[in-house]
């Protein structure tokens, strides 16, 4: 049986000399018009005039292991580029630079990549399911090159994508054309060159792959053969099978034939040696097979030191029945991302104090207090339920933004509805003024310029500790509990 290549994400992989997938442009390729979405500013070009980028900050990368020094021009890269012999970065020309020879010279020497400046990433609708989904030549280089699958919240794979550029670019120029990206399909695929991700530094992808081919169609009589075949030509062994599909509600109807498939599938892969036991000493990666519907599939892998530990990236929580609000989860799930077993022992001790700023009717204040936590609840609003009269609980109907505690505390936990920059600004105060040691707290996003928004808050956070020579440790991630809001951790460390 035959393995036909989807088109979507990158062109057609090839094997290069060494072994690793790159890809070759896909002539036949060409995105239909009627696959776009009708309304095209939802995809804007930023371009900059040189005065623009003569007042950009410097200081606007999150990532904190981020190549100092280092500029990243971007690489638009749509005409293609000169040749180069194999095995060699290719430089930018003036031309995939994507900035005239005038605006270089404008601009100041950066130290990370405003997440405004990234490639034109098309948005293209989800396809029907089944469909092959059409792509333009995705691959416009020599420089071998790796894919990336991305698994998200459905309605942020652009803000996936251009963020997990961004940090690709902080480190040298992406030269590769990026796929289209499917409007809420629940996960983004990048190509880069020889750019690394850090899973932890991203904040929008939940699960981060690497991605080695694509299945499509997968035939509805036999996916086995095709995907063993697939599998197979990789190299290596793998230690863990996830099948995994997107969090949408098309997935959710796969999951009756993920259950019936995943043995079969298993079976198959151990019978060929190809999914062993895996030992501390072998550290072997994870095999993902994901569905985006019933009739593609896109085979990746995974290092277990830079990936989530669960399936799909999702932590999931039992709500427990005794928290007063839904909340709740967002924290726990926190707790469980931001801090390993180790560390929430250490942090989380009972006797420990903490301020819950916005607090009512009491769901986060609820997983401190039953972690033997003492809470001042800062609110107008009532505490609910169990935490009504609770003698681990002082409730302060007062102002969050002008509270002041009368001793500082372990930790600090907000989750305010307001705009981002000034909770980012009173959690950088709590810290300055030394009111509290950690703290966990939502950064609610606007519905436009999202990363925007985002990289300027925690920037600021990031500049008002650097002022003071405060050692920080800051994760920041969309959680399978946020919505149109990421949490945030920040640790003071010695
Ligand atoms: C999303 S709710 C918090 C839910 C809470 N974390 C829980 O688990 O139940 C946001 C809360 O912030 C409070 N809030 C908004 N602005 C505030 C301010 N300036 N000072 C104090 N509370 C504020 C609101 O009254 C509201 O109760």
């Amino acid at each position: 049986m035959k393995t036909k290549q989807h088109k979507k994400p990158a062109g057609n992989p090839v094997k290069n000399d060494a072994g690793k997938s790159r890809l070759t442009p896909n002539k036949t390729s060409q995105k239909t018009e009627s696959t776009r979405i009708a309304t095209k500013p939802a995809v804007e070009k930023i371009r900059r005039t040189p005065a623009q980028i003569r007042s950009a900050t410097t200081d606007n990368a999150r990532s904190e292991s981020r190549t100092p020094g280092r500029t990243a021009p971007a690489a638009r890269g749509k005409s293609a580029p000169a040749k180069t012999p194999p095995g060699k970065m290719r430089q930018p020309t003036e031309k995939t630079k994507g900035f005239s020879a005038q605006d270089e010279a404008a601009k100041p020497r950066r130290t990370g990549t405003k997440l405004t400046r990234l490639l034109d990433l098309n948005v293209v609708a989800t396809p029907m399911p089944g469909k092959t989904i059409k792509s333009r030549p995705a691959y416009a280089s020599n420089s071998p090159t790796t894919q990336w699958l991305l698994y998200c919240r459905p309605g942020f794979e652009k803000d996936c994508a251009q963020e997990a550029v961004a940090h690709a670019r902080a480190q040298r120029p992406v030269l590769a054309e990026q796929p289209d990206i499917i409007t809420d399909s629940g996960y983004s695929t990048i190509i880069l060159n020889e750019q690394s991700l850090n899973y932890s530094e991203l904040i929008f992808a939940r699960q981060l792959m690497q991605l080695h081919n694509t299945i499509a169609p997968l035939p509805e009589r036999d996916r086995l053969t095709p995907l063993l075949l697939a599998i197979n030509a990789l190299p290596g062994k793998f230690g863990t099978l996830w099948l995994e599909v997107p969090d949408t509600n098309e997935g959710k109807t796969l999951s009756a034939f993920i259950r019936r498939f995943s043995p079969l599938l298993e079976e198959a892969l151990r019978k060929q040696g190809k999914l062993v036991n895996d030992t501390p000493e072998a550290n072997l990666p994870r095999l993902h097979i994901f569905f985006p519907d019933k009739s593609s599939a896109l085979i990746a892998s995974s290092n277990k030191y830079n990936s989530a530990a669960s399936l799909m990236g999702i932590v999931r929580q039992s709500m427990p029945a005794e928290a007063p609000s839904r909340s709740t989860l967002k924290l726990a799930e926190a707790i469980e991302v931001f801090l390993d077993k180790s560390a929430q022992s250490r942090l989380l001790r009972s006797g420990m104090t903490a301020v819950d700023l916005g607090a009512a009717p009491g769901g986060w204040t609820w997983q401190m207090v039953k972690r033997g936590i003492r809470v001042t609840a800062v609110d107008n609003g009532d505490m609910k339920g169990v935490l009504a009269k609770n003698p681990m609980v002082e409730h302060l109907k007062e102002d969050g933004f002008k509270f002041t505690p009368r001793k500082s505390v372990d930790w600090l936990i907000c989750d305010m509805v307001e705009k981002p920059g000034k909770v980012a600004e009173l959690i950088g105060n709590w810290f300055v003024k030394g009111w509290c040691k950690h703290a966990i707290f939502n950064l609610k996003l606007p519905m436009k310029q999202r990363v925007t928004a985002l990289d300027s808050a925690l920037g600021g956070i990031r500049k008002q500790l650097n002022m003071e020579g405060i050692n920080y440790k800051l994760i920041a991630k969309q959680l399978y509990h946020d919505r149109e809001e990421i949490t945030v951790f920040l640790s003071k460390i010695r």
